[in-house]
């Protein structure tokens, strides 16, 4: 994969969402783990909603919109003001350890390094910024330009438009399968990223091109 530009997704591949599990354990106790859970799988549902109902909205009111849900479903009476500070708290989160050192390496081998989301450009900057991994690449690519969400084929062509890239030589890498899927359905190759090794891949059939457990493997 010599001279393929790579696209790595945000949330859960280069930054770690488990900060917001700590807080929310402050708060909630072991309720924590389910609640975040929770959070983030109606977070991605809303966004496949919005994406098939071309309703979009900046990615920040999607993630408000389902913590909102789960507090109510849950009964977990988080005041508007913990809120606030949770959704603030997904604004600085941290990289994962493996992060830098391998996007430190691909860099010295000359590969194309992006980050592509779902996240607004806004909050994908501050992110990235606070992470220490904004010199690390060669740019940011957000949904936000066309106005809908992964895996909806026109983001994954926005990339490759933007970039100047050819799908064929594009790979993603992703521990999102509905990510791996959407860009294999365009023709990029991809890499799942299995940050858990509990975890299954969740697909139709297409497996990913490659797995790997880190990015140190890539
Ligand atoms: C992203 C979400 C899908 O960063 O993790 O695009």
């Amino acid at each position: 994969m010599s001279s393929e530009t790579l696209a790595f997704d945000v949330y859960g591949t280069l930054i770690d969402p488990h900060a917001i599990v700590v807080r929310l354990e402050g708060y909630l106790g072991d309720r924590a783990i389910r609640f975040s859970q929770i959070w983030r799988s109606k977070q991605l549902e809303y966004s496949f909603r919005r994406g098939l109902m071309g309703a979009y909205e900046d990615f920040s009111v999607v993630t408000r919109d389902a913590l909102g849900y789960t507090n109510k479903l849950l009964e977990t009476e988080l005041s508007n003001k913990v809120q606030e500070h949770l959704l603030d708290d997904y604004t600085r989160l941290s990289a994962y350890d493996d992060v830098p050192d391998a996007l430190t390496k691909l860099r010295v081998e000359g590969r194309a390094l992006y980050a592509f989301s779902n996240g607004h450009p806004r909050d994908l900057q501050s992110l990235l910024d606070h992470a220490g991994l904004t010199d690390l690449l060669d740019g940011i690519v957000s949904v936000d330009d066309v106005a809908s969400f992964k895996p909806d084929a026109r983001v994954y062509k926005h990339f490759n438009k933007l970039t100047n890239t050819q799908p064929s030589r594009t790979r993603l890498v992703s521990s999102n399968a509905f990510d791996i899927a959407g860009a294999q359905a365009c023709g990029w190759n991809a890499t799942w990223l299995q940050r858990d090794e509990s975890l299954v891949f969740d697909s139709w059939g297409e497996l990913p091109n490659t797995i790997v457990i880190s990015l140190s493997s890539l």
